[in-house]
């Protein structure tokens, strides 16, 4: 109240008065100074600091995961690449350790940069219990990935192919990894997608799970056909860069159809049609 009562008495004074007026002027005069200056984004002072064309960096803007800091590398890749925009955002920001990408799909993504919970497992149903011809019991995987599989043998008569391996467990990768050493072949507990469910291992008994497989009757109609089934070769020949493994030619995944068409005949890697497919 004392300073509301000095108040009064000082704006009563006529000099005081004129000070008043000069100090609400001025402070007026800074609101509006400070209304009208343009306030600069982040990303517009990232631009125009570095120098960048708007139009350099705008497709990129319209994917969620992008961050723009990001831009000269990205950039990079997309070059190096040839990728699309979009394959390079997903290019960049999925090469590292994540988790599965499109999880809740048929096209799961799951390889050495994206790894499943421990604790994963999907539906499953015994093998045992379906007229297919396999080298040992206690096997199992997704129904629909078997219903398929059970088609495609009985259409193309594949009568000499026996399953070898189908859904995997985390326990069972573990043991199966540390009774191998090559990486270029076994996954890391976590990062096989046999965990899936939706991955299988099939060869003739004398081929077994050897590239010799590669020369049989059998994948000459798994490789041509297996496609119309919904299958795809998830490690071909000559892709281990994209993919992370050598050639398997034994090891069918299921993705679905109308991806598995696309996929094979454009000699695609699973890898390569999600990076392009999806933004993620
Ligand atoms: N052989 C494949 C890569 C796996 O272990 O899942
Ligand atoms: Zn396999």
């Amino acid at each position: 109240l004392k300073i509301i009562h000095y108040f009064i008495i000082f704006s009563n004074n006529k000099y005081m008065k004129k000070l008043l007026f000069i100090f609400i002027f001025l402070y007026l005069l800074l609101i509006f100074y400070g209304c009208n200056k343009k306030v600069l984004s982040p990303l517009e002072t990232f631009i125009e600091n570095n120098n960048i064309n708007e139009s350099e960096i705008y497709p990129y803007l319209q994917y969620k995961r992008f961050v723009f800091y990001d831009f000269f590398k990205l950039e990079k890749t997309r070059k190096e690449n040839n990728y699309t925009y979009l394959e390079t955002v997903n290019y960049y920001y999925t090469y590292n350790i994540h988790d599965p990408l499109l999880i809740n799909s048929n096209l799961i993504l799951v390889n050495k940069n994206h790894f499943l919970n421990k604790d994963y497992k999907p539906n499953l149903i015994c093998i045992d219990d379906y007229p297919v011809k396999k080298v040992k019991y206690d096997m199992y995987i997704k129904l629909e990935v078997l219903l398929s599989y059970l088609q495609m043998i009985n259409d193309l008569q594949l009568f000499n192919l026996y399953i070898y391996s189908a859904y995997r467990s985390y326990d069972r990768q573990i043991e199966i990894y540390n009774n191998s050493n090559n990486p270029n072949y076994v996954a890391i507990p976590g990062s096989s997608e046999h965990q899936t469910g939706l991955a299988l291992d099939v060869a003739t008994l004398d081929s077994g799970l050897t590239i010799h497989f590669k020369n049989t009757h059998e994948y000459d109609l798994l490789k041509n056909n297996c496609m119309n089934y919904g299958f795809i070769i998830r490690y071909p020949e000559n892709m281990q860069s994209l993919t992370g493994y050598n050639f398997e030619p034994w090891h069918l995944r299921y993705v679905g159809r109308e991806s598995s068409i696309y996929i094979m005949n454009n000699n695609l890697t699973l890898e390569q049609f999600v990076y392009k497919n999806f933004e993620l």
